[in-house]
């Protein structure tokens, strides 16, 4: 019966994104002589726009479409369908294959179902941006939102102004490498024509106010200080933005937007408007002029300040119009109030777009919250290749609903779609990029696309599994669940009798391990539940696909040792030694030896980050290393696992966190040992320095221990 019944889900076609409506039938037709697909547009045919029939029995294949776009999307489902029963690998480009017998009436859910990419933070080649298009035009995605400039970046030639370009599309990172990019205006044509043959339109963003230290690089004028500004190589939001007060300011913009807007046919421009800091205006003279001569005062709506990030979104707006083009804006543009016309598109949760909505905004729909940040970890941080921050799989933004249930029908017509955001600050190659954009955007495209009541996770993932074939054909990274150890995956185990390892997956999916130091194969043990493990020795485990494909493998060290005994120090001070010194350093061994060091003693652990004054401003930390000894206590003879941000965490002698050359802004690499009860030796080794474009200084200095086995961690106390 279930041999049965996997038969038959093998032969159900595996659509993504799932139809509105599709009913299987029996056989298959195939195309040949005098019997080919018939493609038939018929504008009177009253299907909804972007919709289609595919109407296919043993003896003919019609395709019915009101529009281009229907016979486009049309398209993309047959090339699905010929899938439908075969072996995930066989990839079929051109319609020879096999079709199914169906029909299936179909049409999206949103217009807008979008994808938003970051070439500024990370500059993304023409060609890596039409593979996205296409690949994600195949999925019935229709907008790409291309963010092309900010503050570590300005990815755009605009010929009246050639520093934003000479100057601002080149960052020099702190260890001193350099990166770069921009297009020409050439280029942009040919990526807006390319994503235009496959139904995508390009919405560009220039960001203003805020998030706009590349122009000011470029024209410190632009500022309201008007002083020469630094190279910016972190990330973070800054708080020199752009100055209101001034009219070369808008003269700038104005510019811009002249020679931006004929190159996007579009309808819309995205201003950002997001994450302005307003502290520069409050001292600004010129702001402080335009405040009071536009008479924008402080009420319930918001800060005088807030009025005037309102005023310069309105005439924005006004520039925008000027060339026939309507504004959209992160949802920060609603504080100080936002003319009817603009687009809010909500980030921070839902409450921006529920609001923009109920005040008659049209709303595209992005929460963070709800998965739609593609930059977010796909499975457990501990286990994931470094990014940017928060934990939400795949099902998160497949089961988003984009209409809050708060809003009335009438309110709900506002909310014009969804859209998955890959922000690029991490993502220091291409294929990061695939591998957090895919699948990830298969289930935002079925979101966009499928309505609510159809979506199915478990059959989705059926037909995931498809289009993940679909990808391994064009050599795509994509996102494979890791094995995941609940509570927080390691790779290195401590244990003095015998251990047990448990693992999980973000979605259900076998795996396959190996105890005995060779590659895991699918022919490998499959993992049936908890693994006991008694000697030293390296366990080996990936997830395996229903296509027969191994996930990247983890690795976890297993160490069998007798506990490290205790220490009787004659004197405990409750306190740790300290020593530090100024200077910019990589990697611990980049201090040189004879350094002359200043010591201190601390009590918290955690002031160490701190030691020199640091505003929060992660572009403008002191740099320093110390290093820091003392003694904490375990109150039993056990495995015991310690986790932390620290370069070096070294226990009794052992190096038991290593962090080296990390980015340290997510915890990772937590290590164990055996210790008796009672007193150990801490050393930790930290340096102020940046990352990847992470401020160390940032860090919170913790370093967090627990007992193997046990779920919560603490914070280490100094004895
Ligand atoms: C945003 O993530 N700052 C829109
Ligand atoms: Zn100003």
């Amino acid at each position: 019966m279930i041999r049965l019944l996997t038969l038959i889900l093998a032969l159900m076609p595996r659509l993504i994104p799932a139809p509105a409506e599709m009913q299987v039938r029996d056989g298959s037709f195939t195309p040949g002589a005098g019997k080919q697909v018939q493609f038939v547009l018929d504008k009177k045919a009253g299907l909804p726009a972007e919709g289609y029939i595919i109407d296919i029995t043993r003896s003919r294949a019609k395709v019915t479409a009101s529009s281009e776009a229907g016979l486009f999307y049309a398209r993309q489902t047959l090339s699905q369908l010929e899938m439908a029963g075969q072996a995930g690998h066989d990839v079929i480009p051109g319609l020879t294959g096999n079709l199914p017998c169906v029909y299936i009436k179909d049409y999206p859910r949103f217009r807008w179902r979008g994808f938003m990419v970051d070439a500024a933070r990370h500059f993304m080649s023409v060609e890596q941006i039409k593979r996205h298009i296409d690949i994600l035009s195949q999925y019935k995605i229709n907008v790409l939102h291309w963010h092309l400039t900010d503050d570590q970046g300005w990815r755009i030639e605009i010929k009246k102004y050639p520093p934003l370009t000479q100057v601002g599309a080149i960052r020099t990172e702190f260890d001193g490498s350099v990166t770069e990019g921009y297009y020409t205006q050439e280029q942009i044509k040919d990526v807006v024509a390319y994503a235009a043959e496959r139904f995508v339109t390009v919405v560009p963003e220039i960001e203003m106010p805020g998030h706009s230290m590349a122009a000011i690089r470029s024209y410190p004028e632009l500022s309201c200080e008007k002083q020469p500004v630094g190279n910016f190589y972190t990330w973070g939001s800054p708080d020199i933005v752009l100055c209101p007060g001034s009219e070369f300011t808008f003269r700038f913009l104005e510019d811009v937007i002249a020679e931006v807007a004929p190159l996007f046919p579009g309808k819309y421009i995205h201003i950002g408007g997001d994450e302005c800091k307003k502290v520069r205006w409050e001292k600004c003279p010129a702001c402080q002029a335009r405040i009071a001569s536009e008479g924008l005062v402080a009420d319930e709506k918001g800060t005088a300040e807030e009025k005037l990030q309102s005023y310069a979104v309105r005439r924005m707006e006004g520039i925008l119009a000027k060339f026939g083009k309507s504004l959209v804006g992160w949802d920060e543009i609603l504080e100080g109030g936002l003319s009817p016309n603009a687009t809010v598109m909500s980030w921070r949760g839902e409450k921006g777009g529920i609001q923009a909505a109920r005040e008659g905004h049209d709303v595209v729909m992005t929460p963070g919250s709800a998965g739609l940040y593609l930059n977010h970890y796909q499975g457990d941080p501990k286990a994931e290749p470094e990014c940017y921050a928060h934990h939400s799989v795949l099902q998160v933004p497949y089961d988003y609903n984009p209409v809050p249930s708060e809003l009335t029908a009438e309110e709900a017509k506002h909310i014009l779609g969804v859209q998955g955001n890959l922000w690029s600050e991490y993502i220091y190659s291409d294929a990061m990029r695939d591998y957090l954009t895919f699948p990830k955007m298969f289930a935002v495209a079925e979101t966009a696309w499928t309505p609510q009541e159809k979506k199915d996770f478990p059959d989705f993932c059926r037909r995931l599994d498809a289009a993940c074939a679909r990808l391994d054909a064009l050599g795509i990274t994509y996102h494979m669940p890791l094995p995941e150890q609940p509570g927080g995956s390691f790779s290195q185990l401590a244990f003095r009798d015998s251990a047990v390892l448990t693992f999980t997956t973000s979605r259900p999916m076998d795996m396959v391990y190996t105890l005995d130091g060779t590659v895991p194969t699918a022919a490998s043990a499959r993992y049936e539940g908890p693994i006991v493990v008694r000697e030293s020795g390296l366990l080996r485990i990936a997830s395996l696909t229903s296509y027969g494909k191994l996930s990247p493998e983890r690795k976890v060290t297993l160490e069998k040792m007798e506990p490290i005994p205790a220490l009787h120090p004659e004197k405990l001070s409750g306190k740790l030694s300290v020593r530090h010194t100024p200077g910019r350093f990589i990697l611990p061994h980049d201090i040189p030896f004879g350094t002359e060091w200043t010591t201190l003693e601390l009590e918290d652990i955690r002031k160490i980050p701190k030691l020199y004054p640091f505003s929060g401003n992660m572009q403008d930390p002191k740099f320093f290393a110390a290093e820091a000894e003392g003694y904490f206590r375990v109150s039993a003879t056990d495995a015991w696992q310690f986790s932390s941000l620290y370069d070096e965490v070294w226990v009794d002698g052992r190096l038991v966190v290593d962090n080296r050359g990390e980015i340290r802004k997510n915890f990772r690499h937590d290590g164990s040992l055996v210790l008796e009860k009672g007193i150990h030796h801490l050393r930790v080794v930290f340096l102020s320095n940046v990352n990847g474009g992470w401020t160390t200084a940032r860090n919170k200095g913790e370093v967090l221990v627990r007992r193997a086995g046990t779920e919560k961690w603490r914070q280490i106390e100094i004895q």
